[in-house]
């Protein structure tokens, strides 16, 4: 048998599913595909059009009409991805406290999820790809040649993300990170659809006491292994 060419990657939120998806597509020369985004990006545009992220009926017709292309990265500036929201690129956008604080709001909805859904599937039936979301193992590529799931305790995920804030020098406090974390854990694994979980045939990495390196070895251990 070959390398598997759908490979999904899903987890909570910064428990480094993305750097470690960039990591393996470039190894494999895949393309790198951040679900994630997607949701993002609707609910940028949600709250440019001044919408309430608790419309449920004019953010589920939203996600119908607006338009998202992702894309490898077109700039040199530490994107993984471009991301284009009705063709304006929204790369950084995306990730504004704003975004942060309704995206998984905006991720409950039926109608947002069939729509994101569908367009992703387009994507990665296409590509030989690395899938990197919450319910690519269990509802996007329910089929795909090797799912992982990326595992680590909430206060190593906000000590983590804690230090990429100081890092580029924004003000951070470690005790909102981890209430924000939780908090998007909570809403991500308990929503109706396609909730985050462990799905049966998925291999479970913890990254608790392992740097990337570590963790991107065992990844190729099993891409190899498949
Ligand atoms: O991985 P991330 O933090 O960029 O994801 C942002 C939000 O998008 C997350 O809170 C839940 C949602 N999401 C989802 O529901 N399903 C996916 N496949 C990917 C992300």
């Amino acid at each position: 048998m070959g390398l598997p060419t759908t490979i999904a990657i899903d987890g909570p939120a910064a428990s480094g599913k993305s750097t470690l998806g960039v990591l393996l597509a470039q190894a494999l020369g895949y393309l790198y595909f951040d679900t994630g985004v997607m949701y993002r990006a609707l609910t940028l545009a949600a709250l440019q059009r001044g919408l309430n992220v608790h419309d449920e009926a004019a953010i589920g017709a939203l996600a119908e009409t607006v338009h998202i292309d992702v894309g490898p990265p077109s700039v040199e500036d530490g994107r993984d991805c471009d991301v284009f929201l009705d063709g304006q690129d929204v790369t950084w956008e995306i990730r504004s406290d704003a975004v942060n604080s309704f995206v998984s709001d905006v991720s409950v909805y039926a109608a947002v999820r069939k729509a994101m859904t569908d367009q992703q599937r387009r994507i990665a039936y296409a590509n030989k790809v690395v899938v990197v979301g919450r319910d690519i193992g269990s509802v996007v590529i329910p089929d795909a040649d090797l799912k992982i799931y990326l595992d680590a305790s909430a206060e190593v995920r906000a000590q983590r993300r804690y230090q990429e804030m100081i890092n580029r020098g924004e003000a951070a406090d470690y005790e909102a990170v981890l209430r924000s974390l939780k908090n998007r854990d909570q809403i991500d694994s308990t929503r109706e659809i396609a909730p985050l979980k462990v799905v049966e045939d998925a291999v479970v990495i913890n990254s608790d006491d392992l740097g990337i390196e570590e963790v991107l070895e065992k990844a190729k251990e099993l891409v190899y292994r498949v």
